[in-house]
């Protein structure tokens, strides 16, 4: 059997003295995608963060391993480097840098060579295509005047372009009409291809999830998980919502 690409053991962490994961479990291997599912305020974001290093999140117990390796000891650049990589629900406008530049630093950064331009400028159209955006793009500033929708696409674009080991899609779908749902759908689907990365994608809706292949679910409710299952646990969810898994005796 394969190692687990993320192992997480017993993990509890606190943010400003609250504990908000307590003891929380879960391991991925690679070519799998898993969904993370919960109600507001259970700590989805928050193992996402953590995982990233966000030294906000303070890890107070438990290990998490990537590929074997010891996460908790990188430092946030080693860990992008490893090959994690996180889209946020909120993605930041940066003014004076193209979302080609940012793109092409993050590659050029993660892998320590240079990107020929030719290349870099045919794959970065190749995957704006994918996602149904204007060529001019590129160009602009990296989300400054973008819409909700066009902020989600540039992550997922991100996503394309830097091809991380191991992706967490934070709400990625949140926001998104439905003609967004099903082109980040898309872009999500040509990164599944690839068998020796793994995803996680924290969600609310399940409209995003209609179309993708799912291999595990796992319910998060007040940092625990309180519930795994296979793709059509979050049909059930999407029935019957967080109520069963909440009932505390
Ligand atoms: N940066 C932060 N500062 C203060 N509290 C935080 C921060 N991040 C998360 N929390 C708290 O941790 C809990 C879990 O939040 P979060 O992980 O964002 O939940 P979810 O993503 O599942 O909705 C909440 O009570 C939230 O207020
Ligand atoms: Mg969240």
């Amino acid at each position: 059997m394969a190692a687990d690409l993320l192992s997480v053991q017993n993990l509890s962490v606190q943010v400003e003295d609250k504990e908000i994961l307590k003891g929380l479990n879960l391991n991925v291997k690679r070519g799998e995608t898993h969904v993370l599912m919960g109600p507001n305020g259970a700590g989805k974001s928050t193992l996402g963060n953590t995982l990233m290093g966000n030294p906000l999140y303070q890890v107070t117990g438990g290990s998490i391993l990537l590929n074997g390796e010891d996460l908790l000891r990188m430092a946030v650049n080693e860990r992008a480097k490893a090959g994690l990589y996180m889209s946020f629900q909120n993605p930041l406008e940066v003014p004076g840098i193209s979302l080609a530049n940012f793109v092409r630093n993050a590659l050029e950064q993660r892998t320590g060579k240079r990107i020929r331009l030719w290349d870099f400028r045919k794959e970065i159209a190749r995957a704006l295509e994918v996602l149904q955006m204007d060529p001019s793009y590129a160009d602009r500033d990296l989300n400054v005047g973008f819409s909700g929708g066009e902020k989600k696409k540039a992550e997922i674009l991100q996503l394309l372009m830097l091809k991380p080991t191991l992706a967490i899609l934070d709400e990625t779908d949140s926001g998104l009409d439905v003609d967004a749902v099903r082109t980040v759908s898309r872009g999500i689907q040509e990164y599944q291809k690839d068998k020796e990365s793994a995803l996680i994608i924290i969600t609310h809706s399940t409209g995003i999830l209609s179309s993708l292949h799912v291999d595990r679910t796992h319910v998060i409710v007040d940092g625990t998980i309180v519930c795994d299952g296979d793709g059509s646990l979050v049909d059930e969810i999407n029935q019957n919502g967080f109520a069963r898994f909440e009932t505390k005796e």
